[in-house]
């Protein structure tokens, strides 16, 4: 069943439009996750579904019924923000069961539900603390069990873990999917701007820029098929090389002209773009130091980053303007000045238009 429908929703402060028509469907006991650039309008749609902001135009739909005019207590939503502001003065036991008390519920189901709360986010040794003897990590979690002691139908996140050290960020997310795991029937939807908490967390990711959505889909599905240049760009670290390109010959292969080098990307290509402006995406981690007369891109390795795991080589390329990245696993020994060749899986090309749009999806 349908959990949430949003058919073109718009949002304007005065004249100024936030949200330009987002239509979307998710589905019972999903994990959404929207992601994008800051400004892009993630918050601004998450507080439309909570029903703290006004919908301009469009409807909303959840579980069926239209809720545009419901006020957010009759949503069945629950909404945990950056900013935890947790009752300092209360227990993390008072601060979970506040909600249901000022709700007039029975004492007996308070308690169940708080312990069953507290449970699940292995806060059961904490409750009669007060928040200042908790860690930033332990009161984020008492945030979202104080929306778990709710029963939401739809719990949302704006960006939960922002306020949180590298590491905290880290345990958090996990247990964010362990919590996830735990409440099947609950549907999730969580705003962040990072993409490994995208990826990791989501069934589903929606990344929006500028008030659209750009695309919709798994997440290997947008970081193997990204629809379009942004999300290209957006997904994956470092970001995708886009390089311009010609195209020499269309079909079933796509011949194009790269640097003044002819490659042959195992991609469709319909007859009217021959001749065209393209750009040609590869990413760093598909790229590979080749030795041999039959590589890709040569170029001067400008910068080297070890990581340890991995090296990030970054190559000025004869004719390109922006380095080539080469992500490289282990600890590799060239270094700047050195020429180096690399090559890529012809599988692991990407072709977009010069407007930006994926051949995948012509
Ligand atoms: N109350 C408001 N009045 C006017 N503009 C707003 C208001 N709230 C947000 N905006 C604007 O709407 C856009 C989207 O904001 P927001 O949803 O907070 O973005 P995100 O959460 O993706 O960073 C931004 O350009 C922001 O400046
Ligand atoms: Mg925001």
């Amino acid at each position: 069943m349908t959990a949430l429908h949003l058919q073109n929703i718009q949002k304007s402060y005065g004249v100024t439009k936030v949200i330009h028509g987002i239509d979307l469907k998710i589905d019972d006991g999903e994990f959404i996750v929207f992601v994008g650039p800051s400004g892009c309008g993630k918050s601004t749609l998450l507080r439309m579904i909570a029903g703290l902001e006004n919908i301009t135009d469009g409807e909303m739909f959840i579980g069926g019924a239209r809720v545009n005019d419901i006020p957010p207590s009759q949503r069945g939503i629950a909404m945990v923000f950056q900013s935890y502001a947790l009752y300092p003065h209360m227990t993390v036991y008072d601060n979970m069961a506040f909600g249901m008390k000022i709700a007039k519920a029975p004492k007996e189901d308070i308690d169940k539900r708080v312990q069953a709360a507290a449970e699940i986010l292995q806060l059961t040794p904490y409750l009669d603390r007060l928040p200042k003897a908790l860690s930033g990590g332990q009161r984020q979690r008492v945030a979202i069990g104080r929306a778990i002691v709710r029963n939401p139908k739809v719990f949302l996140f704006d960006e939960p873990l922002s306020n949180l050290d590298a590491a905290l960020r880290v345990a958090t997310r996990i247990e964010i999917a362990k919590l996830k795991s735990s409440m099947p029937e609950t549907t999730m939807i969580y705003v962040t701007h990072d993409q490994v908490e995208a990826m990791t967390l989501a069934d589903r990711i929606v990344v929006l820029s500028a008030g659209h959505i750009e695309q919709v889909g798994a997440p290997i599905e947008l970081y193997e098929k990204p629809a379009n240049l942004f999300v290209a760009r957006f997904i994956g670290s470092p970001a995708m090389n886009l390089q311009p390109a010609r195209i020499e010959n269309t079909g079933e292969h796509t011949v194009i002209n790269l640097a003044g080098r002819q490659a042959t990307v195992p991609i469709p290509s319909p007859e009217n773009l021959a001749g065209a402006s393209a750009h040609f995406g590869v990413r760093p981690e598909d790229l590979r130091i080749a030795d041999d007369d039959d590589h890709l891109l040569e170029g001067t390795i400008h910068f080297v980053e070890r990581l340890g795991e991995v090296t990030n080589i970054y190559l000025n390329v004869k004719d390109v303007d922006e380095p080539v990245v080469v992500k490289v696993p282990g600890v590799q020994k060239h270094d700047k000045g050195d020429r180096l060749r690399i090559t890529a899986n012809p599988e692991k090309m990407h072709l977009f238009t010069e407007e930006g749009r994926s051949f995948l999806y012509l």
